[in-house]
């Protein structure tokens, strides 16, 4: 069984592939700091499990190599957990002209979760997308899906950890019936370096509440609980909190906001990689 996993380099994603290194005969980590990847799996006993491979979440030239880099090399994927992200400045941009927000925590793993759908279905695989409650604040501008005139960090966090449950469900609406299950989750108030790369104001609020938060061990529970379950104990397009089905916000279960955003998103990475 091969897993497929982003952000495993630092809190939960670190914690949910120490929990299924024993579960998985290779676990493929695309990382944007492929040193940091290499020490980290240097103290697994069988470090030849792990392939690591760069990938730049920003980047959509980049996340594009790596799903290549992936196809060409493994026939089936049996789970993908589209982990990384975090909250950025508000006016943060990529060399590619997206909001960094934007990029990082939704079309780069859109585009990736494209890039390896045949390999997925072909393993009747799972694909998660750690989301966060912030949805509950998010919503779809349709004048400005891709947050080029956001008001701020937060704002822009809430908006694509909604996009991440609008992605999830439009996956389970166009390939659960070909044998891909997918499930958005919540892993909780957690002590990472969640909001390191933020702006100031928030990295000094986010700094203050952290001594309130669950441990990154805790805080990888419901991906690890997904994980391992069968699909037939899980409901595919399901948003899971603290291992449990939970309802997300009514705009999360808008099938016309899922629509817009897919065709939307599939529309920036033609504009970007044609
Ligand atoms: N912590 C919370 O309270 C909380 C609550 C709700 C949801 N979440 C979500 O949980 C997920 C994991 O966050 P975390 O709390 O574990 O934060 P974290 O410790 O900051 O980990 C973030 C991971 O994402 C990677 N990453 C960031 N930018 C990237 C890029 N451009 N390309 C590739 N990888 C990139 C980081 O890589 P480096 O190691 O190179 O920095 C790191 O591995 C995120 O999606 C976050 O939104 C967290």
């Amino acid at each position: 069984m091969n897993l497929v996993i982003t952000g495993s380099t630092s809190g939960i994603g670190l914690e949910t592939v120490k929990a299924l290194y024993p579960l998985f005969d290779k676990l493929i980590l695309p990382v944007r700091n492929l040193e940091k990847a290499k020490k980290l799996v240097s103290r697994f006993d069988n470090p030849e499990k792990f392939d690591c491979l760069e990938m730049d979440l920003s980047s959509m030239k980049s996340v594009h190599k790596a799903g290549k880099q992936i196809t060409d090399s493994y026939d089936q994927i049996d789970l993908l957990i589209n982990n990384a992200g975090g909250m950025f400045p508000n006016s943060k941009k990529t060399k590619e002209g997206l909001d960094w927000s934007f990029a990082v925590n939704h079309l780069g793993h859109f585009h990736l979760s494209q890039l390896l759908l045949q390999n997925l279905i072909q393993a009747k695989g799972k694909v998660v997308f750690v989301s966060s409650e912030f949805h509950r604040l998010g919503s779809v501008k349709l004048n400005d899906m891709g947050l080029h005139n956001g008001t701020s960090s937060w704002k822009n966090y809430s908006d694509v950890k909604l996009y991440n449950i609008l992605t999830t469900n439009k996956l389970h609406t166009l390939y659960s019936e070909k044998g891909l299950a997918s499930y958005s989750l919540h892993p909780g108030a957690v002590n990472t370096s969640f909001g390191s790369e933020s702006d100031l104001l928030s990295k000094v609020f986010i700094n203050l509440t952290k001594p309130f938060f669950i441990s990154p061990q805790k805080g990888a529970k419901t991906s690890i609980f997904i994980a391992k379950s069968n699909k037939d104990e899980l409901q595919s397009g399901g948003y899971y909190d603290k291992k449990k089905l939970k309802k997300p916000s009514s705009k999360a279960e808008d099938v016309v906001l899922q629509d817009k955003l897919y065709d939307f998103s599939l529309q920036q990475l033609e504009e970007i990689l044609s």
